[in-house]
């Protein structure tokens, strides 16, 4: 019986749904949104925080700061609660409204910076503005999700480990690919021990992490506007790029079965289904890893109006039950 008192000491690492009666394929999903910052982040987060400790580069009276429209923030928000750190979180008029009160809710501040950089996106805005801050004053720490090797490694020690001891005969690992540190340290630890399986790394459509083709994406998680520095490609086997229409409706056809996940949840077991029927032999299994549950996301990916606002050819409603959201994405 899991009974803790720490927020980050929660980890349910042995939540599997079998998803072949959904997708007709071989597939299991590992499900990492049971925790109390509703995401795999909170495992990056306590890592990072615990190496920065450890290393002496934090104390108290740091104060955590990190670039994170998403559930990094959250995750940070509740480990520095948990921990007394004060948190800055820096963020963008596209972050989501509801990350940014479950952040403040934590006792963190967030900071929005609201000047576009010259890609059209605020990125490198909302570096500068921590790179600021971190000058102005030397209790900042700067977490650094992209470029820091304590992301990978968390799930080289916390989350690679439980696949290998629950799946020793899996084929494939499907992992999607933000910062890539989910992939890069579960790769990692795989070929450590020598398990057989391949690491397959899912994409969106759009981001350049793996390809030099970027293009508008809506949907939170997964994808970046520049290669992460902790992306090691070598480690992976192959990479699935899944256009954000068919996230949307592989993430509509598990919320028809009652499993309401995330937007990159749809991504990745759209990528898993797609190469599972493409590559597959007969008998081999596949496991994809899902990042976070779907409440978050009743406003986009759930809504039908935001659907056809932003994907040209929805037109209008997308019936329940018929998911299919066809047509290029929509530039901005
Ligand atoms: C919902 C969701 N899915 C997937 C990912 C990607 O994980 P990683 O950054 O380890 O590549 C993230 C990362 O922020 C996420 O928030």
């Amino acid at each position: 019986v899991p009974y803790v008192q720490r927020p980050e000491h929660l980890i349910l690492d042995d939540v599997f749904v079998d998803l072949s009666g959904i997708v007709g394929q071989p597939l299991s999903l590992k499900c990492e949104g049971f925790n109390f910052a509703g995401s795999i982040k909170l495992k990056t987060a306590a890592f990072m925080v615990t190496a920065a400790e450890e290393a002496a580069m934090i104390k108290p009276g740091s104060i955590l700061i990190e670039s994170s429209s998403g559930n990094l923030g959250v995750a940070l928000s509740i480990v520095a609660a948990s921990r007394g750190y004060e948190f800055v979180c820096v963020m963008d008029p596209r972050s989501s409204a509801l990350n940014r009160r479950r952040i403040e809710a934590s006792g963190g501040r967030v900071v929005v910076v609201d000047e576009l950089d010259d890609n059209g996106g605020y990125l490198a805005t909302r570096i500068r503005a921590v790179q600021r801050l971190c000058d102005s004053d030397g209790r900042y720490y700067w977490l650094n999700q992209y470029a820091n090797d304590n992301n990978w490694r968390a799930h080289y020690h916390l989350t690679a480990p439980r696949i290998a001891e629950q799946f020793p005969d899996l084929d494939y690992l499907f992992v999607g690919a933000g910062t890539t540190g989910t992939v890069t340290g579960c790769a990692h630890y795989l070929r450590d021990v020598g398990h057989p399986a391949q690491i397959i790394a899912v994409d969106s459509t759009g981001s350049v992490t793996f390809s030099e083709r970027s293009g508008p994406r809506f949907i939170p998680g997964l994808g970046t506007s520049f290669r992460p520095e902790i992306a090691d490609r070598t480690l992976i086997d192959d990479v699935v790029f899944i256009d954000e229409p068919d996230t949307v409706r592989m993430c509509r056809l598990m919320a028809q079965h009652g499993f309401l996940f995330g937007g990159s949840t749809g991504t990745v077991v759209a990528g898993a289904t797609d190469f599972l029927r493409r590559h597959a032999a007969e008998g081999s299994s596949g496991l994809a890893i899902s990042a976070d549950l779907g409440d978050g996301y009743l406003d986009t990916v759930y809504d039908d109006d935001w659907v056809s606002r932003h994907y040209e050819g929805s037109e209008g409603r997308l019936p329940r039950g018929e998911t299919a959201v066809p047509g290029k994405v929509v530039e901005r």
